[in-house]
């Protein structure tokens, strides 16, 4: 899809890869860019550093009625939604230890909301014959996340989500990409931890996913990696899954050492 005069909307935009998604979707010609956030000051203030094109609405993508209640502002002032980017996402740290309250947001934030925006967005795109869905995941979706189950989790589940959608729906015009990085320089990556130390060793910055996201959108490609070598990793997962998990467990146990010493 070309992005040149297209209604685009990215959630979790504030900071992070969600705001270098809506500065390069606007200097790619998107006619208007919803900068969208929980934190409605982070928001407010990406979009106003972006000029007209832009505006900022606060939303939590926790909660179904903000969502559905920003689609139908969205397509009030603007007629239509091109494309919906559910980007908002959390980590817990943590095992089986982590709480229920925990494994309960991450599932609402990093699961839920894809579904929301589903459901608010899909009848108004099937009515045009055309729309877009990008979901982002996380590397941790197709393989997983050494220090966090329940990230580990939802983001299987983000991803099984992007995948029900594109079965479901892309014989009807609606296209759907799920993101699925590694480490991203951003907020979420914790520089005392040894694990994401790990994932810095490979990490890239906001600006350079956005561009990979641009590009995996331009030719709509279902499966976009900013890191070329997850493809490799998830083909040796799927070629030998015992071979690939006694990788990870040695790698678990290397990364538990070095954060207990
Ligand atoms: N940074 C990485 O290494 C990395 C790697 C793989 C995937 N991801 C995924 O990329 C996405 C963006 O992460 P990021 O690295 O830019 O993180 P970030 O923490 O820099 O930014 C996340 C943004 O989401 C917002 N947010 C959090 N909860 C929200 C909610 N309930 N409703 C609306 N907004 C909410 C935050 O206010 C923040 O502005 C997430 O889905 C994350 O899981 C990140």
């Amino acid at each position: 899809m070309d992005m040149q005069g297209k209604v685009v909307i990215v959630t979790g935009a504030g900071r992070g890869i969600g705001a270098a998604m809506c500065r390069q979707f606007a200097a790619a010609g998107a006619a208007r860019v919803i900068v969208s956030d929980r934190d409605a000051e982070a928001a407010a203030a990406v979009a106003e550093g972006m000029g007209p094109t832009a505006r900022s609405i606060h939303c939590d993508v926790a909660s179904e009625s903000q969502v559905a209640d920003m689609v139908r502002q969205v397509l009030a002032e603007e007629q239509r939604i091109d494309l919906f980017c559910s980007n908002a996402g959390i980590t817990v740290k943590g095992g089986l230890e982590s709480s229920n309250a925990d494994w309960q947001r991450m599932w609402e934030v990093n699961v839920m909301s894809r579904l929301y925006a589903a459901r608010a967005v899909i009848p108004h795109m099937l009515e045009r014959g055309t729309g877009y869905l990008v979901q982002t995941a996380s590397a941790a979706g197709l393989l997983t996340e050494i220090g966090s189950a329940s990230y580990s989790v939802t983001k299987h589940a983000d991803l099984a989500m992007a995948e029900w959608l594109s079965t479901h729906y892309g014989r009807q015009g609606i296209r759907v990409s799920c993101v699925c990085p590694l480490g991203v320089e951003t907020d979420m990556l914790d520089d005392s931890d040894p694990i994401h130390r790990y994932l810095q060793l490979r990490s890239i910055t906001a600006d350079q996913a956005a561009t990979s996201i641009l590009e995996g959108i331009r030719s709509e490609q279902f499966l976009i990696l900013p890191h070329p070598e997850v493809l490799e990793f998830f083909r040796l997962k799927g070629e030998n899954y015992d071979r690939w998990l006694r990788g990870m467990q040695r790698m678990q146990q290397k990364l538990t050492r070095e954060k207990a010493a």
